[in-house]
């Protein structure tokens, strides 16, 4: 089974991903992760993504879709993809890569969230430096302060998670990424979920839809 997420920035993908994947063993596959990742090497192709990143600007479509694919070249189903894909382009390019190895995407999860929260839930979110761990002030917190409660390391915030990088980001999305709630409605494959309740609330409802698209009556 091949899930996508899909949401504004700071909708809860990755928090929800993380859980999932736990639950049911799904391999996360995050692009922004992926491009964080390559956007540290010291070479042009690292500078040219850290660039566009930190500006909030999305990287052009080929540059991802190959990232992308090349992971699931390695074939086999089970994949959760968070943050990808989120123009047309992408989304048509990745449908017909799919079904031309006879594979496809089961179940599209959009998690809807209102700007106001988002602008919040931004702000407030630190992450750990050594192992990725996502906390937030207020709604996550870790129980020492600046400290993951995971691995120890020091807690920090992603260098675009400013009000003015946000504004961006949300434009973006609103432009180039909701535009897919159509496409992906008119495939039969679209679940709408409320995220702007408690974390263990939206949890509840993902594995709901989950279990009803895999089949399973829980
Ligand atoms: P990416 O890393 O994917 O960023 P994003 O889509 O902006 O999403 P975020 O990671 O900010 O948020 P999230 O939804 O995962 O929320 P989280 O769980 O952390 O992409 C980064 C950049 O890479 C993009 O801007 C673009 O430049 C580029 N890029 C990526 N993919 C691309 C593509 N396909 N094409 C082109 N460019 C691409 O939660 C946020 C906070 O809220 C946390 O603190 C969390 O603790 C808290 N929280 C979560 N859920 C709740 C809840 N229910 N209630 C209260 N708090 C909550």
């Amino acid at each position: 089974m091949n899930v996508i997420l899909l949401g504004p920035p700071g909708a809860g993908k990755g928090t929800q991903a993380k859980r999932l994947s736990e639950r049911y063993g799904f391999a996360h596959l995050s692009s922004g992760d992926l491009l964080r990742a390559e956007a540290q090497a010291d070479t042009d192709l690292g500078r040219e993504i850290n660039s566009l990143l930190e500006q909030g600007h999305f990287v052009p479509d080929d540059m991802i879709i190959s990232i992308v694919l090349s992971r699931f070249a390695q074939g086999g189903d089970g994949y959760l993809l968070d943050g990808f894909p989120r123009t047309l382009q992408q989304a048509e390019r990745f449908d017909a890569a799919l079904a031309s190895n006879g594979r496809r995407i089961d179940a599209v999860l959009s998690v809807v969230v209102p700007d106001e929260q988002i602008v919040e839930r931004i702000l407030g979110r630190r992450s750990c430096t050594n192992c990725g761990a996502v906390y937030h002030v207020q709604f996550s917190p870790p129980q020492q302060a600046d400290v993951c409660d995971a691995c120890g390391g020091a807690l920090s915030d992603r260098s675009d998670d400013t009000r003015d990088v946000l504004v961006q980001r949300l434009n973006a999305f609103h432009e180039q990424t909701e535009p897919l709630v159509n496409y992906y409605k008119a495939r039969g494959v679209l679940h709408k979920i409320d995220g702007a309740r408690d974390i263990d609330d939206v949890f509840a409802d993902f594995c709901r839809v989950i279990d009803q698209v895999a089949g399973v009556h829980s």
